[in-house]
């Protein structure tokens, strides 16, 4: 929790109060739309590259376990989509699910009661991504996964750099590891760097980070690029609603944004940045380009 002056009230990470968190998600979730396309479309275009590559990491055999990592999960719904897919290709799905946020976490268990999948085995972490790697450090040895998904939450790493390097050695060998991230020309992209990461607590914005990441390092990957538009309508008003509150939350990461004593600048750069992106456009939605990054282990290769 940071503190702005000694007689201000504390400015809080969205990521500090699991209730506003999944507020403030719920929100952004309901205000993104994928451009002429349903919500769910993105998935099924993603599946088709990474179906295949997961299914030929495991092997030919359909009588093995596939083993798939969650990083980040939230209420499990791309992780679902995944499985909805894979149950049908694999004897037993053994699915680790990484999430700090139990709220979130509890949802996700709500969701799978329904889904009843008797091949697939469980194997829940209420905790961070950081707590997880801890505790691998100290058996020496984690289990190796088929396929890795970290979806929108590379951002709340505390290294993101060290994570990576983790991910990609926790992968067998042509497993597949794949991001989901934000563009730096998203919404979230440019509003993100204003804000500094001793409030907001995200150390990255975007995907320029682990593009730059594998690029240095020559490690190819797939990138797929689609656009979204994100509905930013009343985040300018003076008299806020509680929606259009709860979806700048998300956006800065600092809960309760407009009331929040950040020092000078921050809000009018905010604001200022959303007046651009809106632009002369009628309409109140603003560009949200996000990126997918595929990327499979090489033989006997680390990134450290
Ligand atoms: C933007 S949400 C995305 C949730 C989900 N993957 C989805 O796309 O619907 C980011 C998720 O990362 C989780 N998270 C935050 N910090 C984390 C950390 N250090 N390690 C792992 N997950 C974290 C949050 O609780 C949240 O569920």
């Amino acid at each position: 929790m940071a503190m702005d002056t000694a007689d201000s009230l504390p400015i809080v990470s969205i990521l500090d109060d699991e209730d506003h968190f999944s507020k403030c998600f719920g929100v952004f979730r309901k205000r993104i739309n994928e451009r002429d396309m349903t919500n769910d479309d993105w998935l099924d275009v993603i599946f088709t590259d990474i179906g295949p590559k997961v299914c030929h990491s495991v092997g030919q055999s359909t009588k093995v376990t596939l083993k798939a990592l969650g990083v980040g999960s939230g209420d499990g719904r791309t992780e679902d989509y995944f499985l909805s897919h894979f149950k049908d290709h694999f004897a037993q799905i053994h699915q680790c699910l990484i999430e700090p946020n139990k709220l979130l976490a509890e949802q996700h268990k709500k969701n799978i009661q329904q889904t009843n999948w008797k091949e697939v085995i469980y194997d829940w972490r209420e905790q961070t991504l950081e707590e997880y790697m801890e505790g691998v450090k100290e058996l020496e040895k984690g289990v190796k996964y088929h396929f890795i998904s970290a979806i929108h939450s590379l951002y709340h790493m505390t290294n993101p750099e060290e994570s990576l390097e983790f991910l990609y050695d926790q992968l067998e060998e042509n497993g597949i590891l794949l991001f989901a991230l934000a563009s730096e020309k998203s919404t979230s992209g440019r509003i993100g760097p204003g804000i500094p990461s001793q409030y907001s607590k995200q150390v990255i914005n975007s995907s320029r980070f682990a593009l730059d990441y594998f690029d240095t390092r020559g490690i190819p990957y797939a990138l797929h690029i689609r656009d979204f538009t994100l509905d930013v309508s009343g985040c300018l008003d003076k008299d806020i609603s509680e929606e259009a509150s709860l979806l700048l939350d998300f956006l800065t990461h600092v809960k309760d944004f407009c009331k929040a004593p950040l020092p000078p600048g921050i809000k009018d750069t905010v604001f200022s940045t959303l007046r651009e992106m809106l632009g002369n456009s009628q309409s109140q939605e603003t560009i949200h380009p996000h990126h997918f990054i595929v990327v499979k282990r090489q033989h006997d290769q680390k990134l450290k």
